[in-house]
């Protein structure tokens, strides 16, 4: 993502569902001295402001990550103290040796839909655990939003932007019939034990409707050249759905052990 500012303004509904979540099913959290990673922290305000309601408070340290590194200058700009550090990080990458073995907790809000290499990203949380380490990793199966978004890459106008609409930005799960036997039987491979897998069905209403859509589209929008296209673009995407300002979907929560 390459605008944490704006992403920051428009970010109500992955923080909701981070804490309907986080109330409906509480992590088992180490009570003193935990060591955490949140995997795609993004602005880093759900690491700073909202995982740190629910985390007991004598944590050690929470260390958020992001690819991107205009999310970690800005995290690191805005929100790191002592106890919460931002480091640049793909969870696709190999993960280096000083931070394998480290965290009580590995976590993850809004994060895994974008992740090609579903195993590789389980496994390096598993390497990042400590022995009876957990994750808690939320994230999208599908939405409505993939759908209209395949339908314009079928477009002539708008096909030369969104090629790669289905390995850019399409949840891996989004046309698979059964994503949580999927998942289990991939971290059962790695190791995972305890695993969990609930798949919600939810919805939102944008709190500005069909222009605050637009804006958190816009903010983590990874295809080159539909930025300046944006009002277009948008524009298009509105008469395919005029009802663009609520969003539908399918979101997947996934928790184990090492
Ligand atoms: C929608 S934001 C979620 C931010 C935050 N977790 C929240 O709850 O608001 C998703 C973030 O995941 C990051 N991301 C995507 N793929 C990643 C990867 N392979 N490794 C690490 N971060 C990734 C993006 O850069 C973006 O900042």
């Amino acid at each position: 993502m390459q605008d944490p500012q704006r992403y920051q303004q428009v970010n109500n509904l992955q923080n909701r569902d981070l804490e309907d979540i986080l109330k409906e099913y509480p992590l088992e959290w180490k009570q003193k001295n935990a060591r955490i990673m949140d995997i795609g922290c993004g602005d880093g305000s759900a690491t700073t402001c909202l995982w740190t309601k629910y985390i007991p408070e004598k944590f050690m340290t929470i260390i958020g990550s992001d690819k991107s590194q205009a999310c970690v200058n800005f995290a690191k700009a805005n929100y790191e103290n002592e106890r919460i550090k931002f480091i640049t990080l793909n969870i696709e990458d190999e993960i280096p040796s000083e931070l394998k073995g480290c965290f009580d907790h590995v976590v993850s809000n809004y994060m895994f839909m974008w992740v090609q290499q579903q195993e590789k990203a389980f496994s390096n949380i598993y390497k990042m655990l400590a022995k009876d380490g957990n994750c808690l990793l939320i994230f999208l199966a599908t939405c409505n939003i993939y759908d209209n978004y395949i339908k314009l890459s079928r477009t002539s106008k708008w096909n030369p932007y969104l090629k790669d609409v289905k390995t850019k930005f399409i949840s891996p799960y989004h046309e698979s019939q059964d994503p949580k036997t999927e998942i289990t039987s991939l971290m059962k491979n790695i190791g995972f034990r305890d695993i969990n897998i609930r798949v919600q069905n939810r919805w939102f209403d944008f709190v500005r409707g069909i222009e605050e859509f637009k804006d958190m589209m816009k903010s983590f929008n990874p295809f080159d050249g539909l930025e300046d296209k944006w009002e277009e673009f948008t524009e298009d995407y509105v008469k395919l759905d005029p009802n663009a300002g609520t969003f539908v979907y399918k979101l997947l929560v996934v928790s184990g052990k090492k």
